[in-house]
């Protein structure tokens, strides 16, 4: 059987997205240099799925580790994670963002070209949308984003659509996530983010837990019915099983496709918090705070071509998100060992 390459395989959208491969019968190949996650991951996704997935620790800008690698399997596609996303590191550290996610995904790029493997789903972000004027965003809208991190994406989109442009036998689908929330419901896998977390996720679980004083709520002045700023939460077992949507879809499609992952709807951060502390019955302190330079009001998808393309749409609600997210909080206090 052919396999699926992963990069950033250990990874918490990577992970997620081995379980649902895994469990639809693929024969998955992961890679990541653990520089965000750990090798715990894998002895986690043995114990959901019954099965180790084959794995091979290493840099995607390793070009002599990427021939390895597909000189010893048989790829068929590759499903790319690997990168930087922290959006205020990519401020402060740009060429960090340039070299491991622009020059990284071209040396990737330029191993399967040599491998002969023209299929590739790749993990873009609604970042590249910037601060977009209408909603719900679709893909379609004007692409302006604010920051390194999604000008890398911006980027990496625009290689991709050149490449493709230039032989006709690529096949990418180009996957703009919204905000990816949640854990797998056993608890075992989920989000470890290093050090003081800054989305609102994880901070709120982490304030929920004791580790943090207060939970803050960045802005209450914005132009929403409770002014705080609206985001299309989307739980991460969704998004897993959008990438088999998008593996299903591949071998249909023809040049690159840009596609929306999100569920459609906007939650506030108030209604949120909220919502976090009804389903999971707890209590922590929540305070005002002022905006947060570089946030947009409202963010939400049109997820219509998700529909169309992938025949794909989101099934989990908010609470399950709030749910799993806590459920792998009190688990996993300190994430992975
Ligand atoms: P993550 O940091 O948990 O996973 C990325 C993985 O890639 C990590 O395990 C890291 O060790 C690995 N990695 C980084 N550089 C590498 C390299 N040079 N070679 C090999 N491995 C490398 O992040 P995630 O949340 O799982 O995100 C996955 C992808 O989705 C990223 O490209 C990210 O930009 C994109 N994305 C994420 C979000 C989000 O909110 N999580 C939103 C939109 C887009
Ligand atoms: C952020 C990134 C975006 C990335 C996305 C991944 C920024 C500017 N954007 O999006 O590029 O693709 O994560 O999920 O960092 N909030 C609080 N208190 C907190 C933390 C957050 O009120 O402690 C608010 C924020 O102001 C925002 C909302 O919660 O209104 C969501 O924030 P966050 O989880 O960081 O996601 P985004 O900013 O949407």
């Amino acid at each position: 059987m052919k396999r699926i390459l992963v990069t950033g395989a250990t990874g918490f959208i990577g992970s997620h997205t081995l379980v649902e491969l895994i469990d639809r019968g693929y024969s998955v190949i992961g890679i990541d240099n653990l520089a965000n996650s750990s090798l715990d991951v894998l002895n986690r996704i043995k114990d959901i799925t019954g099965i180790r997935p084959e794995f091979r620790e290493g840099d995607i800008r390793d070009k002599e580790f990427l021939n390895h690698i597909f000189q010893m399997f048989e790829v068929d596609s590759v499903i790319h994670f690997a990168g930087y996303k922290a959006v205020d590191e990519s401020v402060r550290e740009p060429m960090l963002y340039y070299s491991n996610n622009l020059i990284a995904t071209q040396l990737l790029l330029e191993a399967m070209q040599k491998n002969g493997i023209k299929k590739l789903i790749f993990s873009s972000s609604c970042t590249v949308y910037g601060d977009s004027k209408y909603v719900p965003i679709t893909e379609e809208s004007e692409t302006c984003p604010v920051n390194p991190y999604g000008r890398t994406k911006y980027y990496i989109e625009n290689m991709l659509r050149d490449l493709s442009c230039s032989d006709s036998h690529w096949k990418i689908l180009n996957l703009r996530y919204f905000n990816p929330v949640g854990a797998h419901p056993t608890g075992l896998i989920g989000e470890d983010p290093l050090g003081i977390p800054n989305n609102l996720f994880p901070f709120l679980t982490q304030t929920a837990i004791g580790k943090r004083d207060a939970m803050l709520v960045f802005g209450s002045d914005y132009d929403t019915p409770d002014g705080t700023c609206i985001r299309d939460y989307i739980h991460v077992v969704d998004l897993a099983k959008g990438h088999l949507a998008a593996l299903e879809a591949l071998d249909n499609i023809q040049g690159i496709n840009f596609i929306n992952l999100g569920t459609g709807n906007g939650s506030s951060v108030l209604e949120i918090v909220n919502t976090f502390k009804k389903v999971n019955d707890v209590e922590f302190i929540v305070e005002m705070a002022p905006r947060r330079k570089g946030d947009a009001a409202k963010v939400w998808a049109d997820t219509t071509k998700a529909k169309k393309v992938l025949k794909w749409k989101s099934e989990l609600t908010l609470e399950d998100m709030l749910r799993d997210a806590w459920n792998w909080q009190q688990k996993n206090p300190n994430g992975y060992i």
